[in-house]
């Protein structure tokens, strides 16, 4: 153990750090009584001027390749215009893509116009100016497209999850805007809105939600895992049908990856490949996940897209006492092949903390040999959770004692994550803190490539 690298980390972190079986626990304290919603006038939420302006503005990838855009808004008046106008910058040809809008209710609330727009044939590395609310109340937006999908171009992903609606999540998204390094594009770990923790599921705060986040979902997409807090399942008031809210306003490109639902699929974007895996969703052998997820992991081409990244809600390895092994029925369906195809890392929330793990795995077991504790494994990914958006529930705090051997690094504070591909072999991931300076990293690491570069990459392990 290099005290090069503790010195340092003591330094950046400006806290106490105890290290236990080489992992480290901040010992950073945050205030730690619950932080509230933002109030119903917050400035946030404020509702765009003028007859039926279109709110709740967001977009995602639309198609497996990063051509596709889909534009996703609501109008609460009428049903308003389905159409998107957009042209390229500089270019003085508008062009015009169709959608559909319908409307949902959940017990007593009824929701307003949700328009869905996909827009195709884009090109690459490009900014596209688009108008909604077409022949009303316009408002006007702007997004890039990705490079092409190929693996020298460097690009940077953002990552949120279970951000919510409080004072902190709106620090959490003013801190991702902010950062120096610039995310492109979102990718969101689930537990969007907590809508289903006011009475009767009051969708009134999934409206709310979609005002707050117009700032970043309109002008970069977000990638969306579904976590519980999407499942607004609530047979006590008659609602029955599971992810209704969340599946009636997002979209995600499912079906061009062979997906049959919404809430598992995958996207090329620039030298990554995504996959997007359903937590609460079957994810049993023989289930659609299952046997969408055995024939994807084989079209994985490293050649083309040499970074592979897993996004799910619920973690496989997390040692905070809250939601602990509930990840741990996928992680025994599933893991065999994240070692064998070699993922570089997997994403997940629900956890409201942060944690980093060592390259592990844990697949020998096989109930009578007793070989049932994660080991070093070069070819496994590095897990992340980072679930600690900054919602109504507060922060995990209390953890598992001795810190466990796989757990690298872990820390309950508010925060977001950028992960930045260079190149085919490299990546620089960093965890940056609420209480922190915009550029401040609370934690780091190089990412060595698995298939390209499957050097031992370990924070702990290189001094
Ligand atoms: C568009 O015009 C602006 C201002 O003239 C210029 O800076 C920019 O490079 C142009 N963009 C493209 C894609 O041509
Ligand atoms: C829905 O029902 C609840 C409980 O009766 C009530 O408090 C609330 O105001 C109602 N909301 C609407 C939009 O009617
Ligand atoms: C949310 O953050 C933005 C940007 O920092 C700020 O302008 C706004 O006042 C904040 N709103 C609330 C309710 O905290
Ligand atoms: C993998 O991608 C590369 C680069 O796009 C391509 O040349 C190669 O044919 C692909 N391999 C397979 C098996 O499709
Ligand atoms: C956290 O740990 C403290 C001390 O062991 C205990 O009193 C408290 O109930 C725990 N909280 C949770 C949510 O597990
Ligand atoms: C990839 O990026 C890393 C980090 O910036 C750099 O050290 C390395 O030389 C790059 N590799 C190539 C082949 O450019
Ligand atoms: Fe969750």
């Amino acid at each position: 153990m290099g005290s090069l690298v503790l010195i340092v980390l003591v330094f950046v972190l400006n806290s106490f750090v105890m290290f236990i079986n080489g992992g480290i626990t901040s010992k950073y304290v945050r205030r730690l009584e619950g932080t509230l919603d933002m109030p119903l006038d917050s400035d946030v939420f404020h509702i765009p001027p003028g007859y039926n302006a279109p709110q709740q503005v967001h977009i995602t990838q639309g198609d497996v390749e990063g051509k596709a855009v889909i534009v996703s808004w609501v109008t609460q008046e009428a049903t308003g215009s389905n159409t998107v106008l957009y042209w390229k910058e500089n270019s003085s040809k508008k062009l015009k893509a169709h959608g559909k809008s319908k409307t949902y209710k959940f017990f007593n609330y009824t929701s307003g116009h949700i328009h869905h727009c996909p827009i195709r044939k884009l090109e690459y590395d490009t900014k596209y100016y688009y108008v909604v609310g077409v022949g009303q109340t316009e408002r006007k937006f702007w997004f890039f497209t990705p490079p092409e999908v190929g693996p020298d171009v460097p690009y940077t992903f953002g990552l949120i999850g279970d951000l919510g609606q409080t004072f902190d999540s709106n620090i959490t998204l003013t801190h991702y805007e902010k950062n120096p390094t610039k995310g492109q594009t979102v990718l969101y770990l689930g537990d969007l809105s907590y809508a289903d923790t006011y009475p009767y599921h009051d969708n009134t705060r999934w409206d709310t939600w979609g005002r707050f986040v117009e700032r970043s979902t309109a002008y970069q997409p977000w990638i969306w895992t579904t976590g519980n807090h999407e499942l607004d399942f609530a047979p006590k008031i008659g609602e029955t049908k599971p992810f209704k809210p969340f599946t009636r306003r997002y979209r995600t490109p499912y079906r061009s990856s062979g997906s049959t639902e919404t809430f598992w699929y995958s996207i090329k974007r620039g030298p990554a490949y995504i996959i997007v895996l359903a937590s609460y969703s079957a994810y049993g052998k023989y289930t659609p996940q299952y046997t969408w997820l055995e024939e994807e992991f084989p079209k994985v081409n490293r050649t083309e897209t040499p970074w592979l990244i897993v996004l799910m809600h619920s973690p496989w390895y997390n040692s905070y006492d809250y939601h602990y092994m509930e990840g741990e029925t996928m992680r025994v369906m599933y893991e065999p092949w994240f070692v064998k195809y070699k993922v570089d890392v997997v994403f997940a929330g629900h956890v409201h903390a942060y944690e980093r793990s060592e390259r592990v795995s844990n697949i020998e077991y096989n109930v009578v040999n007793g070989i049932c504790s994660p080991v070093k494994d070069l070819s496994a990914p590095v897990y992340i959770t980072i679930g600690d958006g900054g919602n109504l529930e507060g922060l995990a705090t209390n953890m598992t004692e001795p810190q466990p051997k796989y757990s690298a690094f872990r820390e309950a504070s508010f925060g977001h994550a950028i992960f930045s591909i260079k190149n085919k072999t490299h990546a620089h991931y960093g965890w940056h803190r609420n209480q922190d300076g915009y550029a401040v990293k609370g934690d780091t690491m190089w990412f060595c490539n698995r298939f390209w570069h499957p050097i031992d990459d370990s924070t702990s392990s290189d001094s």
